[in-house]
């Protein structure tokens, strides 16, 4: 029997006495048919309140690299938490993890840390800015560098307002939003190198850096095209701009350096979110010496009160020291299972007439649901997703997915954790099957 979610109903009506709209992201209130509450987790495994348990591809929305609860990191926790949970000052544990950065990203002379990605990306473009004394940066339609005004332009432009192919309309998703952002920004097509060149042309002498996710993960996971990072090396080294690498997902996951070490590319500073605190709050800003500058002259300010908090940090260096231990056997054994859930995904869209067609590089991959009439092969860019992409689809397996205990993220994205085995592939199938069948069964088209 599909799972029931009485229970997170009801608290769902609770909270929304009390916290705006019941969730605290709003993206949380995509899940369907209820926002659920959780009780606890184990590896890939998750339980809500309703006593349903999940194999989870959700994984805190991809921060969980080592699963939930790891033992390891609830003891470091634990035993942090009785020495001091704050002290907005100096630990050794803070270098302890500096270093371990160092020791892993090639271009990761320096770091700074913060508690979330959102902030990082502001510190990133303020460098930047500083550093070249210009105001504009490169970004890349579809692109998603956090909540703050900074970070969002251009990231979900609707079909009608996103302007032609050449020059990319610069639109936010949120109102509220200080107009004049949106004029710091230059807006670029994923996946174009000739594209990329002649906007970068047009702005020569005018943009601080090009930052970018080198996967896009938040639209569609599409790898980057041969030659692409390349090019923005090329360009960043011509035009004295610096290259932003934003790895808040990519970060780890990829690799211990990467993915710059995947796609063997060095940026000047790089963005680390989620699996640098394996689901603590935590995030770093690591980059080249040169590019770190005005932070060293003191000509850029960068602050937090909770930055390099002690409970993050040890999470954070237990975390690291996980990937370090893998060394060569990672991403290779989530890719391998990765690429094997994206296989048996495929054969039962096949099986069911379900268009499925999961795309990337496997240690995380999006499901895409192409549209009716829809052309096949690899999605490119933020347009083409829009165009090919039947998001109404995904929505209606991804519940009934849910409902027979398989958890991917809400608008398609599946991450593998390093707990994750082959029998938790084999019973994701398992259940995904009889969630296929409700759904061919049930789908229908909207009129
Ligand atoms: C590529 C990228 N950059 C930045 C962020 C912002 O991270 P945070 O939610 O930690 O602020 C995210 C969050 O999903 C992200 O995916």
């Amino acid at each position: 029997m599909p799972y029931t979610f009485p229970k997170s109903q009801a608290l769902f009506e609770r909270a929304a006495r009390s916290i705006a709209s019941g969730v605290n992201s709003g993206i949380r209130k995509m899940e369907a048919p209820v926002p659920l509450y959780f009780t606890h987790g184990r590896g890939p495994e998750l339980w809500d309140v309703d006593n349903n348990h999940y194999l989870d591809f959700q994984l805190g929305q991809g921060a969980l690299l080592y699963g939930h609860a790891p033992a390891g990191m609830a003891d470091v926790i634990a035993a942090q938490a009785r020495l001091g949970t704050h002290w907005a000052a100096q630990s050794e544990l803070e270098i302890d993890v500096s270093e371990r950065i160092q020791k892993m990203i090639p271009s990761a002379e320096l770091v700074r840390f913060n508690s979330s990605a959102t902030e990082v990306v502001l510190a990133a473009f303020r460098l930047a800015r500083a550093h070249t004394g210009r105001k504009l940066i490169l970004r890349f339609e579809g692109h998603y560098h956090g909540w703050a005004d900074e970070g969002l332009v251009g990231f979900a432009n609707p079909a009608d307002k996103w302007g032609d192919d050449e020059t990319p309309a610069r639109l936010h998703p949120s109102k509220g939003v200080i107009p004049e952002v949106l004029d710091q920004f230059v807006m670029v097509r994923w996946n174009d190198i000739d594209h990329l060149r002649r906007v970068a042309d047009r702005h020569r002498g005018q943009i601080a850096a090009i930052v970018f996710e080198p996967v896009l993960c938040n639209t569609c996971c599409i790898e980057p095209v041969p030659g692409l990072m390349a090019a923005i090396r090329e360009l960043c080294d011509r035009d004295g701009m610096l290259m932003i690498s934003d790895e808040t997902i990519t970060g780890f996951r990829f690799g211990a350096a990467c993915a710059q070490g995947y796609y063997n590319y060095r940026a000047d500073l790089t963005i680390l979110g989620k699996a640098i605190g394996g689901g603590t709050p935590f995030a770093a800003l690591a980059g080249t010496r040169a590019a770190f500058a005005k932070i060293l002259s003191g000509e850029v300010v960068h602050a937090g009160t909770l930055n390099a908090n002690p409970l993050c940090l040890a999470a954070s260096k237990w975390s690291l020291d996980q990937i370090l231990a893998l060394g060569q056997n990672h991403p290779a054994g989530i890719q391998r299972l990765g690429r094997r859930l994206m296989e048996g995904l495929t054969a039962l869209g096949q099986a069911n007439g379900v268009p499925l067609r999961p795309q990337g590089p496997g240690l995380i991959f999006h499901a895409v649901m192409l549209k009716p009439g829809a052309t096949e092969g690899p999605i490119r860019d933020y347009r083409d997703y829009v165009r090919r992409h039947d998001a109404p689809r995904w929505a209606h397996l991804r519940r009934c997915l849910l409902e027979e205990g398989v958890r991917a993220i809400e608008r398609g994205l599946w991450s593998i954790c390093l707990p994750h085995e082959e029998r938790h592939i084999d019973l994701a199938l398992e259940r995904a099957a009889i969630a296929f069948r409700r759904h061919a069964s049930t789908w229908q088209a909207p009129a």
